[in-house]
């Protein structure tokens, strides 16, 4: 049985990049949708009945496309909206959580990092996991303020950026982490800046392969992979400036403005 249907992927903005570069190196045969909602970016600090309307919202445009999974490839669209997401539609969703659970079960140090937006960091899902798996352990919570804008922005390598992340990796230096959990989906391109600051001990870990792995077990489960030999095709849209986006994608990739 093969599907060859897209995977729709949405995120708050350019992120979910790096989410969707994960997947698609795991499965290069399946064709994708990716929607960044940059006109409503960040998320984060908005409440949950908003983040779930947006989330709808972009959920009912992949479907259109006739997406046979989406991956929510946005923390706080994840940790907010998901539960909803699941009981209103039929396709399967894959979401990204904070990788909580490896970091408590691998500190030494017994603290442990966690850089999230305020959404993610206020919701019930991550309030449960860390109950559930890092009750024992020393968690700094820290939210990006600031982070998510710059990178939409495209002021990545900024002295602005240097300054919050110089501010916002101080108490766990402090508190003497040895895990760094990045809990939004567009904080791996900060990864190189946090290398710089952090010890070298301390290991950063997103949620990138995870999400891959959870994708294709889903896919196989349900009998949607692709197993046919053409070529996949991607379509990568936003609703600001393609140009930005276009930044975050390898010159085989075009992006395109839509409005949704
Ligand atoms: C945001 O839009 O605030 C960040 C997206 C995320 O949580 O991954």
């Amino acid at each position: 049985m093969t599907n060859t249907n897209p995977i729709g992927f949405f995120d708050s903005g350019v992120g979910g990049i790096s989410i969707w570069n994960e997947v698609n190196t795991l499965l290069p045969n399946e064709s994708s949708i990716y929607l960044a909602d940059s006109a409503n970016a960040p998320y984060g600090p908005k409440g949950k009945d908003k983040i779930i309307a947006l989330s709808i919202k972009n959920t009912e445009l992949l479907l259109e496309h006739h997406c046979k999974l989406i991956v929510v490839a946005c923390n706080t669209a994840t940790t907010n909206a998901i539960d909803h997401l699941r009981a209103t539609y039929d396709v399967p969703f894959i979401g990204i959580e904070p990788a909580i659970k490896p970091a408590a079960l691998q500190t030494v140090t017994n603290a442990v990092g966690i850089l999230a937006t305020e959404g993610t960091l206020s919701s019930e899902l991550f309030y449960k996991t860390s109950a559930l798996f890092a009750s024992d352990v020393s968690v700094v919570e820290q939210i990006g303020t600031g982070l998510v804008e710059l990178i939409e922005a495209g002021k990545i390598d900024t002295e602005e950026m240097e300054m919050l992340l110089k501010k916002y990796t101080a108490p766990m230096i402090k508190a003497n982490i040895d895990h760094l959990v990045l809990g939004c989906s567009h904080y791996p391109y900060l990864i190189p800046k946090l290398r710089a600051l952090l010890p070298e001990s301390v290991k950063i870990i997103d949620s990138g392969e995870a999400v891959a792995r959870q994708t294709k077990a889903i896919l196989t489960k349900n009998g949607l992979l692709n197993t046919e030999e053409e070529k996949a095709e991607h379509s990568f849209y936003t609703n600001t400036n393609a140009h930005l986006l276009q930044g975050f994608l390898n010159d085989d990739h075009i992006a395109a403005k839509l409005d949704f």
